[in-house]
C-alpha cells in the first residue's frame, strides 16, 4: 500500500504521516528531509557541478535519523537557515530528478506513507490514498513558532510568519513540480484539529 501526504510547510505533515505509518505498521518516508540533506551538502561544497556531487551522495534513513554520506544530520537540517535555503534549492530540476528517482526506488517493494510536496502529483502518482494536509497560515506559523521557541527564545512570531509565507510562495509557484492538490487527493484542514483528530480522520479514510 502506498499513501501520499502532501501539504505546505508547518501543516504538521511529518508528525501526522509518522503517526499514521506507525499505526498501520508501515514505513514512513520524509522527503523534505532528503531535500534538506542535499541542500546542506551543496552549501558545504565549493564545486558547482551539481550532477557530480549528487552522484557521489548517499542518503539513508535509520529509524528516526537521516544520514548524509554516513553522518547523522537529523538536527542540522532542521535549522531555520536550512529551511529557507532548501525552499530555494528544491527548485533545481537536477536535484528533483535525482531525489524523485531515489524516492520511487525506496517505495518500490514496500508499503509506505510518503510525505512531501509532490508525492501525489509526481513521485507516487498511483498511490492508493492521497491526502492534501493544510491549515491556516497563521495557525501553521504559531505551531512552528512554539516549536522554535523551545530552542531559541529570541525568535519573533512575525519573522516566522513571513518566512512561512515566503516558503509557501516558493513551493506553490516554482516551475518544477509545484505544491498542488491533485484531483484525487482528499483535503484535510487541520486548523481546528489536534494531532489525534487529524490522524484518526486520515485512518478513517484509509479503512
Ligand atoms: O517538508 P519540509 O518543510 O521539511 O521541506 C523542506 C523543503 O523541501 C520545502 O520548502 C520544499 C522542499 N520539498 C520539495 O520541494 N518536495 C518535496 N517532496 C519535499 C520537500
Amino acid at each position: 500500500m502506498k499513501i501520499a501526504i502532501d501539504g505546505p510547510a508547518g501543516s504538521g505533515k511529518s508528525t501526522i504521516a509518522k503517526e499514521v505509518a506507525s499505526r498501520l505498521g508501515i514505513t514512513y518516508i520524509d522527503t523534505g528531509a532528503m531535500y534538506r540533506a542535499i541542500t546542506l551538502k551543496l552549501l558545504n561544497e565549493n564545486e558547482k557541478d551539481f550532477e557530480k556531487i549528487l552522484k557521489d551522495t548517499k542518503i539513508e534513513f535509520k529509524e528516526d535519523f537521516i544520514f548524509l554520506d554516513g553522518k547523522d544530520v537529523s538536527s542540522e537540517i532542521r535549522k531555520n537557515e536550512i529551511s529557507n535555503k532548501t525552499s530555494e534549492m528544491s527548485k533545481n530540476p537536477l536535484i528533483r530528478e535525482y531525489l524523485v528517482e531515489m524516492q520511487r526506488h525506496i517505495a518500490e517493494n514496500i508499503d509506505v506513507v510518503m510525505e512531501g510536496r509532490d508525492i501525489g502529483s509526481v513521485v507516487l502518482k498511483d498511490a492508493e490514498h492521497k491526502f492534501f494536509l493544510t491549515a491556516d497560515v497563521e495557525v501553521r506559523a504559531r505551531r512552528r513558532f512554539n516549536q522554535l521557541l523551545e530552542k531559541n527564545k529570541d525568535i519573533e512570531f512575525e519573522t516566522v510568519l513571513e518566512d512561512l509565507k515566503k516558503r509557501d510562495y516558493n513551493d506553490t509557484h516554482r516551475k518544477n513540480s509545484p505544491l498542488i492538490q491533485t484531483d484525487d487527493a482528499i483535503l484535510i484542514d487541520s486548523s481546528n484539529l489536534n494531532l489525534e483528530e487529524t490522524v484518526n480522520k486520515i485512518l478513517e479514510y484509509i479503512r
